[in-house]
């Protein structure tokens, strides 16, 4: 069902990189293509609802940009970003606790591309990355093509287990410690605050620099506010931010806020990847914030979002039979389901997809291969009558195989 491409190369006639070849396709690239078949209901992307995307409101943007912009915003432009949205970025976040100029902003094409200028400006082959257990898939894939080893740290439901990170900094030194601290993916979980001081401070006694992705930061629809791990550490923190899920993905417009005195490096490697990000969607996303529409817009994905979980959630107590276990999160798009230890996600996928469900199972997002029991889903796509149809579908295939 799921395809190895590297199965179809020729490598008589192809000679691909050997590090190339070991790395893997996107597993969840591979399902998305299964579920993305008619009649599926999919819990398996991460994609936000397409219904809430402002197309309206992108039209007379986009209208305005050119009128006002013209010929600049269609022109190649600086590798750093455009300044009026790197002011607007810098100003955001000194307002939200985190004093920032436009010296620490570099504008980056989606999140992922700011995760993968980190493997490129700090790993050697064969250093340690520091990650959480499980992590986001998307930045394995980056990190990978850097061949690193990973100090994995395992979590529970305040975030990274803080009594494991010592020892592992001592023993492996890693070149950072990448964490999704808000709403993780996959699990939904969000770092507590005990555990953001504890990891700031072994990360500044270290000299061990956070590189905090945080895509859903913004997207809290319930609980309390916890200060961001870059306004607790400051210069020890890189932030790695995006507007992919908070205005629409396909604009592809991230950001790194780091320390100024090493903006420079993510500048030099940026140039050598893509020479600057797109200046149309930057002026584009500038004009959006500056006419006032990002906050109202958030608001507006957060209700949904919080109706979908909620949705979501209740339907899991309904129809998930006892020894089956999740998370609730208090934002973003995920949460994280545990079957009973024997159970296998991966084997029950093909299962799940012929009574047309999908789900991600979660092996991928462990950098050591385990979680063979575990399964990342996503609400926000999925409309709420599919909702309860996919989880009571689900219900009943755990209750067959276990
Ligand atoms: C944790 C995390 N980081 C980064 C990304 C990539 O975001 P972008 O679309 O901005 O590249 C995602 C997307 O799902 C994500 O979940």
């Amino acid at each position: 069902m799921l395809v190895d491409q590297n199965e179809k190369v020729r490598t008589d006639l192809w000679h691909i990189s050997p590090h190339v070849l070991k790395l893997e396709t996107s597993i969840i690239r591979e399902i998305l293509k299964v579920s993305s078949q008619p009649g599926v209901i999919s819990f398996a992307g991460g994609l936000p609802a397409p219904e809430l995307f402002p197309i309206d409101d992108m039209a007379k943007i986009s209208q305005l940009v050119l009128k006002k912009h013209g010929a600049r915003s269609l022109q190649y432009s600086f590798s750093r970003g455009i300044n009026e949205l790197r002011e607007l970025i810098a100003q955001r976040a000194s307002e939200r606790g985190t004093p920032s100029t436009i010296d620490n902003i570099l504008i980056t094409s989606g999140g992922q591309q700011a995760i993968e200028l980190m493997a490129r400006v700090f790993v050697s082959p064969g250093d340690y990355i520091m990650t959480e257990s499980p992590t986001y898939v998307g930045a394995l894939q980056a990190f990978n093509y850097y061949q690193p080893k990973y100090a994995a740290i395992e979590m529970d439901d305040e975030g990274i287990i803080i009594d494991q990170v010592e020892e592992k900094i001592k023993k492996f030194k890693p070149r950072f410690i990448y964490t999704v601290s808000n709403f993780q993916n996959p699990t939904g979980i969000t770092m507590s605050m005990k555990r953001r001081e504890r990891l700031v401070e072994l990360a500044t006694r270290y000299h061990i620099p956070i590189v905090d992705d945080n895509p859903y930061g913004d997207i809290r629809f319930s609980g309390k506010d916890v200060p961001t791990l870059k306004s607790i550490g400051g210069d020890i923190v890189i932030a790695v931010r995006t507007f992919s899920k908070i205005i629409t993905p396909g604009l592809r417009i991230g950001w790194i806020n780091g320390p100024a005195e090493i903006m420079h490096h993510f500048e030099k490697v940026k140039q050598g990847t893509d020479l600057h990000s797109t200046t149309f969607c930057q002026y584009l996303i500038h004009e959006y914030i500056s006419a006032g529409l990002l906050e109202p817009h958030i608001e507006k994905i957060k209700v949904d979002y919080r109706e979908k979980r909620d949705t979501m959630l209740k339907a899991m107590k309904e129809n998930f039979p006892e020894g089956v276990k999740w998370t609730e999160p208090d934002g973003g798009l995920f949460l994280w389901v545990e079957l009973p230890k024997h159970m296998s996600t991966r084997d029950l996928l093909p299962k799940a997809i012929e009574k047309k469900v999908a789900y991600v199972y979660g092996q991928p997002f462990f950098p050591d291969g385990s979680g063979e029991n575990t399964m990342r889903l996503n609400y926000s796509n999925a409309t709420r009558e599919n909702i309860v149809k996919g989880i009571k579908t689900l219900g009943e295939l755990f209750r067959e195989n276990m």
